[in-house]
Order: C-alpha cells, then structure tokens, then sequence
C-alpha cells in the first residue's frame, strides 16, 4: 500500500552538518521526498506538535531541544512508509538503536535522537495536516 508519512531531521544532525547524509539515507532506502523544508519552529509550533507529550516530565525540555535550531520537515512516500520510515529510525534511544538505523548513526542521546517519525496513520495525517497543510 503506498502511503505517506511525516518526517523530521531534528536540530543535532543539521547543526552537525549531517543532514545530507540522512537525506541521501532515506533516499537509497526507497522513500519519495513529496515535500521538504527546513524551519525554525516557534514555540507554539513545537507544543501543538508533541501535544501528546503534553503530560509527561520531559515535556518541557521536548520542546526547548526541538526548538534549539532549524528541522527538516518532509512529507515522505513509500509502500508501508510509516513503518518502513520508523525502522529506518530505529529505537528512541540511540543506545538501544540497532546498528544501521538512523539513530544509531547520528543520535547522540534519547532527547537528541537525530529524527522523528509519526507512529500511526492518525498522527501522519495529523502531522502531515500541520506542516504540509496543502498536501492530500
Ligand atoms: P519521535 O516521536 O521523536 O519520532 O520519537 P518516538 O516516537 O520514538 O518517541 P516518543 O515516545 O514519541 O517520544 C518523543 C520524543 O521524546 C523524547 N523522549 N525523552 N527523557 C525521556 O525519557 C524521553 N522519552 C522520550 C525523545 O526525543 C523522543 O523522540
Ligand atoms: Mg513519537
């Protein structure tokens, strides 16, 4: 089933000038680029996007890291592409990331883990409807 995902390279790989990399990655493993952007997220930006985390501990400093410089956000296509692009991710924590995986390779720690995926096709089309608001 060919299906669309919501993508971010978060602000370590970019500011590590690693970002191409991670491009060039997510290309040779299938993925159709639909849309991409690099942009400095506001703070409400940041706090609509992890509303889910709202209640959790960490909440705060979520959304201060993923503010802390430019993302690359990307609407990305592939058969089974939330899936597929959330094992290209890896585990949260880079520590526990299988080798190969995108978070083993430029995650640094878990609030630093390099990119975000959405986990569901709600949250893609949630994501999606966000930052690509014209995109169908
Ligand atoms: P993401 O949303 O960024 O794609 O990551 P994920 O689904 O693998 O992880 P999720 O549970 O949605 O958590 C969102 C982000 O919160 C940070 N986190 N910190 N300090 C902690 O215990 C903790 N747990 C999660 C991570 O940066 C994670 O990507
Ligand atoms: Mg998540």
């Amino acid at each position: 089933m060919m299906q669309k995902t919501f993508g971010m390279i978060k602000p370590g790989p970019i500011a590590a000038k690693e970002a191409g990399e991670v491009i060039r990655l997510i290309e040779l493993n299938g993925f159709n680029i639909i849309r991409m952007e690099k942009r400095q997220l506001s703070k409400q930006d940041a706090e609509r996007f992890y509303a889910v985390h709202q209640s959790k501990p960490f909440f705060g400093e979520l959304v201060e890291y993923i503010t802390s410089g430019p993302v690359i956000i990307m609407a990305l296509e592939r058969e089974n592409a939330i899936t597929e692009w959330r094992n290209l991710m890896g585990a949260t924590d880079p520590s526990k990331a299988a080798v190969g995986t995108l978070r083993k390779m430029f995650g640094e720690n878990i609030g630093n883990n390099a990119v975000h995926g959405s986990d569901a096709p709600e949250t893609a089309t949630l994501e999606l409807g966000q930052f690509f608001p014209d995109l169908r």
